[in-house]
């Protein structure tokens, strides 16, 4: 189908790190230096703290063990283009878009053998005259943005801990504190600064390149490499909120109160991420909760039930927007491999939902303490992450985005499970284990809760319940390379993210030489 019949698809996992770097990635590299652009290379700048930086710093370290031909470091949307040009000339090339480095799925922003294109130098923040918007260049993590806005008491719709890079987040959506006032990350985006497979460079915004600019609000890295997001700004003062332990005794009034909070959202400041979490060397059982609000003091009847309860360590207090982001980054370990698995839950009404989140808990418990004891140096987390059906009612109004959600499908959890572990010898075990969790629980949930609605849902009733698979889209940025996000799209969402693709990429450049999430497969 593609010109370039001489490669093989990036595989997701297992990859051996790449004994040999080809002659035709020399040869792009080669072009790319003689550009102008920064271009460092594993056999010449293995002691360049940039360069270790860019192979090495990664969340999970899985990624680590890749060693791309070189990486390069383009500083605009012209060098970026430079890039792909010579990308181009050098069709048996694979290569990887770096922003933040998050993403565990390992070769979607990290490669064996290809060019890596970190894009931690187009990393500034400008905010505009009128300060309504402000230019986010994609390498910048969430903190920088956040620090760069702060001055002038705006922000932007950014991710939950500080450290996350600005590319990926928003690609896949972007889940934020600030979501069920403005909606996600992407839906604030008014316009995406791309260079696309045939090496122009373009801007897609509402009325020019719409349907691209729809595309990218959610669909992920298979379209252009975007160089800038310029966000919407909104007011910000000084927040409440921080991370708070509490021991897993307290697991049953924690999800009970997580599901009032998700079924009875009560204030659009206020914000909550929800973790259980077991050591298996300990076999420690605690809950991490990330809190948030959106000004100093959340009024009564938001927190309360979790404020009764006595906490191990307590880091919530007033404080500003970046400072919390900052705080926040204490749940955000380096060193270690992880996996993440996203899956979506209706929020089903009253003793129904308490149920459900109760019995998927237990679930989730129950395989960690028969499997997941057999191997020492793993930690097992449930994330339970409202999405309340006020968030899609702000994504629609903002436009809308190509997760293609609606407030009338009512409330639902985006549950996301991770897995970290130590060395490559458990790789395959983590993997399975991954698979093996969510297929456990998803299978109790689908069989005890079929065909009850979710609350606040106002739908057609044919097209609901937790036996269907168009349900509710799977969160992309939680997703694990073998899920299927984008096919998971509410309304038709799937079917034209498909077609634009084809249309911006026709020769497959990024559908065929990077990793990432993939349409038409
Ligand atoms: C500790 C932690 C906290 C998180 N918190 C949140 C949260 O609050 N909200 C949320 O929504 N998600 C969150 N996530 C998930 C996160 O959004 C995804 O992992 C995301 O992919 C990370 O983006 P990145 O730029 O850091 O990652 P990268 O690994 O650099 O990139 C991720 C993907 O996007 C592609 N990409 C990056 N930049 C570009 C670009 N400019 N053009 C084209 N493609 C690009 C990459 O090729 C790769 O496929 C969190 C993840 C972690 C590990
Ligand atoms: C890229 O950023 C690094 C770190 O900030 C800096 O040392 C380097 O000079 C920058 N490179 C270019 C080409 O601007
Ligand atoms: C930001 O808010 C603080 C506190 O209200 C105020 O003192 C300061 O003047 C504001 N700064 C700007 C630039 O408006
Ligand atoms: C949309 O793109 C056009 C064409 O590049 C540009 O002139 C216009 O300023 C952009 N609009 C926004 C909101 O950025
Ligand atoms: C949690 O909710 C369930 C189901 O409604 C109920 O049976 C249980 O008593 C509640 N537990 C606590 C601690 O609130
Ligand atoms: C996962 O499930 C499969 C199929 O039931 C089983 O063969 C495999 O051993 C399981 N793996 C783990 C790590 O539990």
């Amino acid at each position: 189908m593609f010109a370039n019949a001489c490669l093989v698809l990036p595989v997701a996992f297992p990859i051996a790190a790449a004994a040999t770097i080809s002659l035709a990635a020399k040869a792009a590299c080669a072009a790319i230096a003689a550009e102008g652009i920064e271009t460092l290379t594993s056999w010449a700048d293995w002691l360049n703290e940039e360069y270790i930086t860019a192979q090495s710093h990664y969340w999970s370290a899985a990624n680590a063990d890749l060693i791309p031909a070189c990486v390069v470091f383009p500083t605009n949307a012209y060098d970026v283009s430079a890039v792909v040009t010579a990308l181009l000339n050098e069709p048996c090339v694979s290569f990887a878009v770096k922003s933040g480095g998050h993403n565990p799925n390992v070769g979607y922003s990290s490669v064996d053998g290809g060019v890596l294109i970190s894009m931690s130098n187009i990393s500034s923040t400008v905010l505009s005259e009128d300060q309504k918007i402000a230019e986010i260049g994609t390498g910048s993590r969430w903190l920088e943005a956040a620090q760069a806005l702060e001055p002038y008491n705006l922000t932007v719709v950014s991710g939950r801990l500080g450290d996350v890079g600005v590319g990926g987040l928003t690609l896949g959506g972007g889940l934020s504190f600030l979501s069920t006032q403005y909606g996600l990350a992407c839906d604030n985006v008014v316009n995406y600064e791309v260079v696309l497979a045939d090496a122009s460079i373009i801007n897609a915004n509402a009325t020019s390149n719409p349907d691209l600019f729809w595309a990218l609000k959610g669909g992920g890295n298979q379209f252009g490499i975007v160089t800038t997001f310029t966000m919407k700004t909104h007011p910000i003062g000084k927040v409440w909120g921080g991370l708070r332990f509490y021991s897993g005794e307290y697991a049953e009034t924690i999800l009970n109160a997580t599901h009032d909070f998700n079924t009875n959202f009560k204030d659009p400041k206020a914000a909550l991420i929800v973790t259980g979490d077991i050591t298996i060397e300990s076999l420690v059982e605690l809950f991490a909760v990330f809190f948030f609000y959106d000004g100093e003091t959340p009024p009564p009847g938001i927190f309360d039930t979790f404020n009764a309860l006595p906490a191990l360590i307590d880091n919530a207090k007033v404080q500003t927007y970046s400072e919390l982001l900052n705080g926040d980054d204490n749940a955000n370990l380096y060193g270690l491999r992880y996996l993440i698995r996203g899956t979506t839950l209706p929020n089903l009404p009253g003793t129904t939902g308490q149920s459900l989140y109760n019995g998927h808990y237990a679930q989730w418990k129950e395989y960690v303490m028969t499997q997941g004891v057999l191997n020492p140096g793993f930690i097992f987390s449930i994330a339970f992450q409202p999405m309340p059906y006020l968030i899609p009612a702000q994504s629609v109004a903002a436009g809308g985005n190509a997760l293609g959600m609606t407030p009338e499908s009512g409330d639902h959890m985006w549950m996301e499970y991770d897995i970290s572990w130590l060395t490559s010898l458990a790789d395959d075990t983590a993997h399975s284990m991954s698979m093996n969790i969510t297929a456990t629980v998803e299978e109790w949930a689908k069989t005890n809760f079929a065909g009850i609605l979710p609350s606040h849902y106002k739908g057609p009733t044919d097209h609901a319940g937790l036996e269907n698979a168009e349900y509710t889209a799977i969160f992309m940025n939680d997703a694990m390379y073998d899920q299927l996000p984008l096919q998971s799209y509410d309304n038709n969402g799937y079917a034209r993210l498909t077609a634009i693709q084809r249309a911006v990429d026709p020769d497959g450049f990024f559908s065929t030489r990077t990793g990432g999430f993939k349409l038409g497969v």
